[in-house]
């Protein structure tokens, strides 16, 4: 695992997006496994900057979403489909078609499940994962007590998470109950995971990510599993790392000494 501590939010941002960029230069038809939520956000709007400025051609990109809510009738706007049209599809220039979400709307929830793996695997699987982390250590909507092998399926919403996405709908209780998340085994299966965080309000979970043991209750430990995990947080939410003075060492490191992976 790679982890990188850059002093601000905005360095976070520039940071993931040369590595999208870095990835994308090296195959402009990747497959991007895209999170929602605010910590992406900075990111996706650098990268349609620069392919503003022609630094950059994201139109060839095939995008994953990670998660859906249940039950939203479709088309609302703080669904997954809504806001990854807003956020992601139009400002890269990317026809709806590119951009597939899990359908939380549909009667056989299961089958739902099962046609967005095999989506994904036809596509060739998830050449890199984008990530964001909740405050409770969930990737995705993989709440703590997931199964660390788990695949695409209907979980509920722990009342951490319904709190903190409730700024995305009118009341606390307009928040869906249930999603439809890519599974942690799913996550796993992606060939290289960027892990994004900002501010003091993620500093356990990515402290139990990073540095805790590997279980359940932190689903965003499993990442210690895989090979090619870049992390990449501010001060903010760094600080509750122990190993920081070794992440700045490597960091600083890295052009001029072999660079590491994993
Ligand atoms: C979103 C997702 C979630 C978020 C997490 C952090 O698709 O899968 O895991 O990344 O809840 O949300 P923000 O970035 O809004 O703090």
């Amino acid at each position: 695992m790679q982890v990188l501590v850059l002093p601000t939010a905005g360095d976070v941002d520039a940071r993931a997006a040369d590595l999208v960029a870095e990835q994308v230069s090296r195959r402009p038809d990747t497959v991007l496994g895209v999170a929602t939520g605010s910590s992406p956000l900075g990111a996706y709007r650098e990268l349609a900057r620069r392919q503003a400025h022609g630094l950059l051609d994201l139109t060839r990109l095939r995008c994953f979403a990670l998660d859906e809510y249940v039950g939203l009738p479709s088309g609302h706007p703080a669904g997954y489909a809504a806001v990854l049209e807003r956020e992601l599809a139009r400002p890269f220039g990317l026809p709806p078609s590119r951009v597939q979400v899990p359908d939380g709307s549909r009667g056989d929830l299961g089958a739902a499940c099962r046609d967005y793996e095999e989506a994904v695997a036809r596509a060739g699987g998830i050449d890199l994962q984008i990530l964001g982390i909740g405050a409770n250590g969930h990737i995705g909507f993989n709440e703590p007590g997931s199964s660390l092998s788990s695949r695409t399926r209907v979980k509920a919403l722990s009342a951490r998470t319904r709190a903190d996405n409730a700024r995305f709908f009118e009341a606390p209780d307009h928040v869906p109950t249930h999603c439809v998340t890519q599974g942690l085994g799913t996550i796993l299966d992606a060939r290289r995971v960027l892990l994004v965080a900002q501010g003091e309000r993620k500093a356990a979970a990515v402290a139990a990510a990073v540095e805790g043991p590997v279980s359940a209750m932190c689903p965003a430990s499993v990442l210690q599993f895989h090979r090619a995990v870049t992390v990449v947080v501010d001060e903010a939410a760094a600080s509750r790392l122990v190993l920081t003075d070794y992440y700045r060492f490597v960091a600083e490191a890295e052009h001029r000494l072999p660079r590491e992976e994993g």
